[in-house]
Formats: C-alpha cells, sequence, structure tokens
C-alpha cells in the first residue's frame, strides 16, 4: 500500500466556483456523480460515537438533500441508531474517486417524520420491505432464522404492501460544518470549510491540504 500513489490532475476549487450555500454545493456534487454514472454516488461513510466516546462507522445511502439537511434510511434500533439516541452528532464523508472529491459534513442526526419514512418505506421493492420488516439489524441471527422469516413474511403478504415496521425509518443530518475537498497535483489539495454561525449564516475558509 506504501508504494500506491496517485496523481491528481482536477482543475482547482476556487471560492468563486462554490454556492453561497453548502447544502446547495452539496446536492451539485452528488447530482454531477449520478450524471456521470459513477457506482454508488450516494454512498456514504457514516460515523456515530457510542456513549463511552467509541467511534463506528459504515455505509449507508444518501436519499435526499433536503432545504436543511441530509437524508438516509436504517433501523432505528442498529448500532447507529442506538448510539445516534444517546448521541446525536454525526459525521459523514462521501468520496467521489473519479471527481477527485470528497465531502465530510458534521453535524447532528434526528428522526424524519413518520410519514417521511411511511412515504419512503411504500416506495422500495416488496422484496426490500420484506427485508428489512424481518430484520432486527445489528443483532446476532442465523442465515437460516432470516430465511425463514422472509418466508413467513412473503406468506403473509405475498402482493400487497408490507406495512414499515415501526423501528425502520429516516433520520435528517443537520449540518454544522460541511468540506469540499479537491485533489490536486503535488498533494496541494483544495479544501474550503463551511461553517454555520449561531445567526443561521455560513462562513467559508480555505484550510491547508
Ligand atoms: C453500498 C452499501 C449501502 C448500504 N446502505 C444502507 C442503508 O441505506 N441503510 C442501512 O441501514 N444500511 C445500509 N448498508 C448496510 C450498513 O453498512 C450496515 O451494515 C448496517 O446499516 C448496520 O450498521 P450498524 O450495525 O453499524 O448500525 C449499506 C451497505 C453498503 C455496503
Amino acid at each position: 500500500m506504501k508504494d500506491v500513489r496517485e496523481e491528481y490532475h482536477a482543475e482547482g476549487l476556487t471560492e468563486a466556483s462554490l454556492h453561497d450555500d453548502p447544502l446547495e454545493q452539496a446536492r451539485r456534487w452528488v447530482d454531477e456523480a449520478i450524471e456521470a454514472g459513477l457506482p454508488l454516488p450516494n454512498a456514504m461513510t457514516l460515523a456515530t460515537v457510542s456513549e463511552d466516546g467509541q467511534p463506528s462507522s459504515r455505509v449507508v445511502l444518501l436519499k435526499g438533500v433536503e432545504g436543511n439537511g441530509f437524508t438516509f434510511f436504517t433501523h432505528y434500533d442498529s448500532r447507529k441508531g442506538s448510539e445516534i439516541a444517546v448521541n446525536p452528532k454525526v459525521s459523514f464523508t462521501m468520496f467521489w474517486q473519479p471527481f477527485d472529491r470528497q465531502m465530510i459534513v458534521i453535524g447532528e442526526a434526528h428522526k424524519v417524520d413518520p410519514e417521511e419514512s411511511d412515504s419512503y418505506f411504500a416506495s422500495r421493492p416488496h422484496a426490500s420491505q420484506i427485508s428489512a420488516a424481518i430484520s432486527p439489524q445489528s443483532q446476532p441471527v442465523s442465515r437460516e432464522w432470516l430465511e425463514e422469516e422472509v418466508e413467513r413474511l412473503e406468506k403473509e403478504f405475498p402482493l400487497a404492501p408490507v406495512p414499515r415496521p415501526e423501528q425502520w425509518g429516516g433520520y435528517r443530518i443537520i449540518p454544522t460544518e460541511i468540506q469540499f475537498w479537491h485533489g490536486r497535483p503535488s498533494r496541494l489539495h483544495d479544501r474550503y470549510r463551511y461553517r454555520k454561525q449561531a445567526n443561521g449564516d455560513w462562513t467559508i475558509e480555505r484550510l491547508a491540504p
């Protein structure tokens, strides 16, 4: 791994090329990754912290950049959900390798309204609804048990939509800090950090690479 060296050739990032609103800028970067057909353009590595200060991370999928935050869906009683329940402070990173772009978001995760979770759950494919409904996410299980549970639910709801389990739903991450990183040659990368002020305005500054 020490011998793996990537040279970055991307054009620079300037304050003038960035949107004043970092959420709008984030939406642009995600949209550009989607439009370019990059694999998993909405994959984000989400870090949470336990009550005793132990961080943990995992990949989830970003499902929306709404006016005030970033939305993803999961099981509320998973490890991440239990950690968010005691400490809503989270961070996530997205990396779009062909664009030499990284985005880092720091903020707080809050559950979305149940109606919003209902509506997204209802839009998922039937098989995904079943898998979500039977999974006690993050608990030890056997493959056999999982398959039996899927079979049981498939009989109960052969075609009908599966009701959203109460413990499954969305979170919206309300950012306090968003950083945009762009790889440049010779490790002289461009980094811009937005930070939210008490009055709601965002400040922007360049950071050393
Ligand atoms: C590409 C990819 C996308 C994923 N998307 C989600 C997702 O949107 N929601 C989710 O709960 N888990 C998703 N997972 C699974 C999580 O990484 C993780 O295994 C799961 O959420 C349990 O995490 P936890 O035990 O740390 O809470 C995804 C995994 C990968 C590799």
